[in-house]
């Protein structure tokens, strides 16, 4: 087996500079640090970022660009995300394997290689943390929002098929915050309602209780405004299937959404 580690992260905009985050969110700060220790561990060849700010329209993408390299100035707030560099390898071949995997499926699945590619911060905010020094590769992953849960999550299968096929030592992160309702006021929590159904999601993966948090999913999506619709959780889940226990590392919130962290691992 050669997934040796999954997460879950957040990548909220005041996480990008570690010496700037505000006291409400250094649980998070915490939790991306041990995020980073448990990928030291394993020692990966290859990260792959399921990212729900790379929202793309009919296909799913995969971007096997063999180096990325950039600078990213949000569209969001390009007063809080200004012409930040990134130079991180990538991985053309596993990129275009995974791409494969989904066509085999029947899933539109597309590999690309283009250098002009600028990432968004939802691949870039936790990579700094987790790859600070760029030196494992990358394969970032799009949220196809034209794509239901179901499929995709049976695109995450693919993914997670390919990567425990593969001779490679493979890191799956998912970057993207469940209730995700914002409202204006960086401190403001999700509501109670929304706050309700993160706990209980959370639980069912504390408990390893996989199928019921996919069972919730569509209509904990729909109730809590979750980010990319619950795509990047749902590609996630089909990923780990029952394989992965889980550890919960913190949250926080921002802006009104809510943000776990999580590590997985093999059983
Ligand atoms: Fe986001």
């Amino acid at each position: 087996m050669s997934l040796e580690l999954a997460l879950l992260s957040s990548h909220a905009p005041s996480l990008l500079h570690e010496d700037q985050v505000p006291d409400f969110q250094q649980s998070i700060v915490k939790a991306f640090h041990q995020q980073r220790e448990k990928i030291k561990q394993v020692k990966p060849d290859v990260l792959i970022m399921i990212s729900s700010h790379f929202l793309t329209n009919w296909n799913h993408y995969v971007d096997a660009t063999p180096r990325h390299e950039g600078y990213l100035t949000a569209r969001e707030h390009p007063d809080m995300i200004a012409n930040i560099p990134f130079n991180y390898p990538g991985d053309e071949e596993l990129g275009y394997q995974l791409a494969q995997a989904g066509k085999d499926a029947g899933i539109p699945a597309v590999a690309f290689k283009e250098p002009t590619y600028i990432w968004d911060y939802g691949v870039l905010v936790p990579l700094r943390y987790f790859v600070p020094d760029g030196d494992i590769a990358v394969i970032d992953l799009s949220c196809n929002m034209s794509a239901s849960l179901e499929e995709t999550y049976r695109w995450g299968q693919q993914i997670g098929k390919v990567l425990r096929e593969s001779n490679k030592r493979a890191v799956l992160a998912s970057s993207g915050a469940l209730s995700h309702h914002l409202t204006r006021g960086r401190a403001n929590m999700p509501s109670l309602a929304e706050k309700a159904l993160d706990d209980k999601f959370i639980e069912f993966l504390v408990e390893g209780k996989y199928d019921s948090a996919w069972d919730i999913l569509p209509q904990f999506s729909a109730a809590a405004d979750v980010e990319s619709g619950g795509r990047h959780v749902a590609a996630l889940l089909g990923a780990l299937g029952n394989d992965f226990n889980a550890s919960y590392l913190g949250y926080a919130q921002s802006s009104g959404s809510g943000n776990p962290h999580f590590s997985f691992q093999p059983k």
